[in-house]
């Protein structure tokens, strides 16, 4: 029953390691002008630190609703729970007079070829992601949050998502958790506890040409996207193999034995060992300037009930952070575009936020330096 820090220079819940459950929520915000969007980035911190934290509940005379939901019991376990917040584009218009000083590369999330958006899934003035070891964590979260904030935010969807995950201690745990086509995913994902790393790829740093306020803090591209697992139950394995370029089993790339083996495409340029349309080849070509376009994905599985078709709703809650939006997500994601795996998949919602600085001590709130 592990607490994770709140206050720091980066939010949590981007490097912190991934737990089991996920939940990404996206509002509309109501606040009729800055005094009370500062008002809610104060209420949003003061909720936020708490609920990581965890603790007793007060009790109020009964005559009045109780504080809390009491979900989780009269104390609040911490879970392990992180609590995420970011901004969408809209939140910059006219409304709070904070056009110019819009993280330079936010912007609305633009329909991909193969993406069939569904309008009630997408976009939002502001995101909060939960992630922690349970799911009723992160809806006791959620409904905290939404209990203190009737006037200011409305939400407009939310996705829950889940990981297995194996205890520290066992011999699989370094192996990277299935998703929902039942490979592994993460394999190749570049290595968040180093530090140095992340400042490359994860964190705005000075001299991105980003407004001051935003330094430390990263993009986020949230992506929910529909898998027809029935239709890839019923493909043959070295189909579905060669769609990612990866085995199943094992996670290994064509030409390595583990997992964590690097695929080598220049002794494969004819793609006879990886295929060239590949999932990961087309993702990551490897090239001299792959550096660049390296993204930090923590996603989730989510298994929603039943279309109306009568097929299983599940997919991937697909969740990046990079410091560069059009270097990251975006090149990668336009580079997909065509790839065989479009068969089996449909993105039906998500958006892209600037996830705020962190909060660094008690005096400080989210997005102080830009409001
Ligand atoms: C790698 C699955 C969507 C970017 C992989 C791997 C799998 C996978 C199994 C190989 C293991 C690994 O390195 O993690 C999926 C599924 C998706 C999906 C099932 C959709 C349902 C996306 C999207 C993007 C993306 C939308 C970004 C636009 C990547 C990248 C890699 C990767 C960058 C690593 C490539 C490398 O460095 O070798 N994905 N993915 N994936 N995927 Fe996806």
């Amino acid at each position: 029953n592990e607490s994770q820090p709140f206050y720091g220079i980066h939010q949590p819940g981007i490097v912190t390691p991934r737990p089991a459950a996920g939940l990404v929520a996206a509002f509309d915000v109501l606040a009729r002008d800055r005094g009370e969007l500062e008002r809610l980035l104060k209420i949003l911190t003061e909720r936020a630190a708490f609920l990581m934290k965890g603790g007793e509940v007060p009790q109020i005379d009964p005559k009045f609703p109780p504080l809390d939901s009491g979900i989780l019991g009269p104390v609040i376990p911490p879970d392990n729970l992180t609590v995420t917040v970011g901004v969408g584009a809209s939140l910059f218009d006219d409304r709070y007079g904070l056009k110019e000083y819009k993280p330079k590369q936010l912007q609305r999330m633009k329909r991909f070829p193969n993406d069939a958006l569904q309008k009630d899934l997408c976009h939002g003035d502001l995101v909060i992601q939960f992630c922690s070891n349970t799911p009723d964590t992160n809806i006791h979260a959620l409904r905290d949050i939404l209990k203190n904030t009737p006037d200011l935010l409305v939400m407009r969807w939310k996705q829950e998502g889940t990981v297995p995950v194996m205890p520290p201690h066992s011999p699989k745990a370094k192996e990277s958790a299935r998703n929902f086509l039942g490979f592994r995913d993460g394999s190749a994902n570049p290595d968040s506890s180093n530090d140095e790393l992340m400042k490359q790829i994860v964190w705005v740093q000075k001299g991105r040409g980003e407004p001051e306020w935003a330094e430390n803090g990263s993009y986020m591209a949230v992506r929910i996207i529909r898998n027809f697992v029935e239709r890839w139950d019923r493909t043959p394995l070295q189909e579905q193999e060669a769609i990612f370029g990866r085995r199943k089993d094992s996670g290994a790339p064509f030409d390595g034995k583990t997992e964590a083996d690097v695929p080598d495409y220049a002794a494969d340029p004819e793609g006879k060992v990886t295929p060239l349309d590949s999932h990961i080849r087309l993702a990551n070509p490897r090239d001299a300037t792959a550096h660049q376009h390296l993204i930090l994905r923590r996603p989730f599985n989510y298994s929603n009930g039943v279309t109306k078709s009568g097929q299983l709703d599940m997919g991937l809650l697909f969740i990046a952070f990079q410091a560069d939006l059009e270097k990251g997500f975006i090149t990668v994601q336009n580079r997909l575009n065509g790839e065989p795996l479009e068969e089996y998949i449909k993105p039906v919602g998500g958006g892209y936020f600037y996830v705020l600085p962190g909060v660094k001590d008690e005096q400080d709130y989210y997005a102080r330096a830009l409001l």
